[in-house]
């Protein structure tokens, strides 16, 4: 049994109340804990099980995924979103094998956080669930119940606030059972102590909770200042070929990295300019009777509205134009996007694409 009041508290209440049944839960191997913990990285349990499911039986272990191509890694990973976490899953796969004889480094935090995508609380994940050792973890749920169970004031993009809440998580860590803490205090944190309208009613250590007994719950954590995010306009391609659509792959740097796009102009004149000369014989459509042709995007940093141009090639144009295309812009066949990784304005055009494909309309 635990020492301190709030392990044994939580650990009581995760007996009954947790979650012990996640895919994730039944092979407690790094490699899956590892995959997991990548994939819940901003992402809610309920999106992340199928992903999850789907991952591990196509790379069942970090050999498979270091061999894979990117876009096999990307197609795979495709609607999750944050896509660094992919490509940096797929180079830390590819660590693994060439550096450490494909075994994770778990009895080492140190050497877990120099692998990429890796940060502290992750690497402390999971040593927890791989190996039970002790190590103390400080994800976005975690960090919230901590800053309410001490009544830690500040934003947590303070050095001096996130130096105070890993303390204070430290000091809640028991030397024992840690698979089982480390899962309930990030259940608690993600059913219980929720940002708004938590639950302190139900929750097992509501009677040490600094912030309840202050009535500072509803104002704890503290929330990052609020600012205006810039705004960006550009123009996206939208290159029709009989049944084809041109795409282009997307830088590895940089919002959708990687993926396959609509070649993005930052003005409607550099697109036609670029249209006169790749692609002179290419018709622009008439906007007015297309639907949504419009895109609003958001990203932590800037707002982007993305206006589409939809152009046609006359008929029977394929063949020729194939031939000078490159390996970052190529033409796709939407029934066959199979195995690419598709950036949010394709996935968005999707359900119109039937009838932006009629050559008629
Ligand atoms: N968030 C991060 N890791 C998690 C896990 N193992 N279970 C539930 N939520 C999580």
């Amino acid at each position: 049994m635990p020492t301190n009041t709030f392990a044994n508290q939580l650990l009581l209440w995760y007996l009954t109340h947790g979650r012990k049944s996640l895919p994730w839960q039944e092979n407690r191997h790094p490699y899956n804990i590892w995959v997991s913990e990548i994939m819940l990285q901003q992402t809610q349990v309920i999106t992340v099980i199928d992903y999850y499911q789907r991952f591990i039986a196509h790379f069942p272990n970090v050999a498979s995924l270091a061999a894979a191509t990117s876009d096999e890694v990307l197609h795979l990973w495709s609607g999750l979103g944050y896509y660094t976490r992919a490509r940096n899953l797929h180079r830390c796969a590819q660590q693994v094998v060439n550096d450490y004889q494909g075994e994770f480094p778990v009895n080492s935090l140190t050497a877990m956080q120099a692998l990429p995508g890796i940060g502290p609380s992750t690497a402390a994940a999971i040593c927890a669930f791989s190996t039970g050792q002790r190590a103390v973890i400080l994800d976005g749920n975690v960090k919230r119940v901590v800053a309410r169970y001490f009544a830690i004031e500040g934003w947590y993009g303070k050095a001096e606030v996130t130096r105070q809440l890993w303390q204070a998580a430290d000091k809640l860590t028991p030397n024992e059972q840690l698979p089982e803490y480390t899962q309930a205090i990030m259940d608690l944190g993600a059913t219980l102590c929720t940002r708004s309208k938590p639950k302190c009613e139900l929750c097992p250590v509501a009677s040490g909770c600094a912030a309840k007994a202050q009535n500072l719950t509803a104002i704890l954590p503290t929330p990052r200042p609020k600012k205006i995010l810039p705004h960006k306009t550009r123009y996206g391609l939208a290159l029709f070929n009989e049944e084809q659509i041109q795409l282009e792959k997307r830088p590895d740097q940089g919002i959708w990295g990687g993926l396959w796009s609509l070649p993005e102009f930052t003005s409607q004149l550099e697109l036609k300019k670029w249209l006169a000369t790749h692609q002179p014989l290419a018709k622009l459509a008439n906007l007015e009777a297309i639907p949504e042709t419009t895109q609003e995007h958001l990203f932590s940093h800037y707002r982007l509205t993305l206006h589409l141009c939809i152009a046609r090639l006359p008929t029977q144009h394929l063949a020729e134009n194939s031939a000078n295309y490159s390996q970052d812009l190529s033409w796709y066949d939407p029934n066959q996007f199979g195995s690419i990784g598709l950036a949010a304005p394709v996935k968005k055009l999707l359900p119109s694409l039937p009838y932006l494909l009629c050559p008629t309309c």
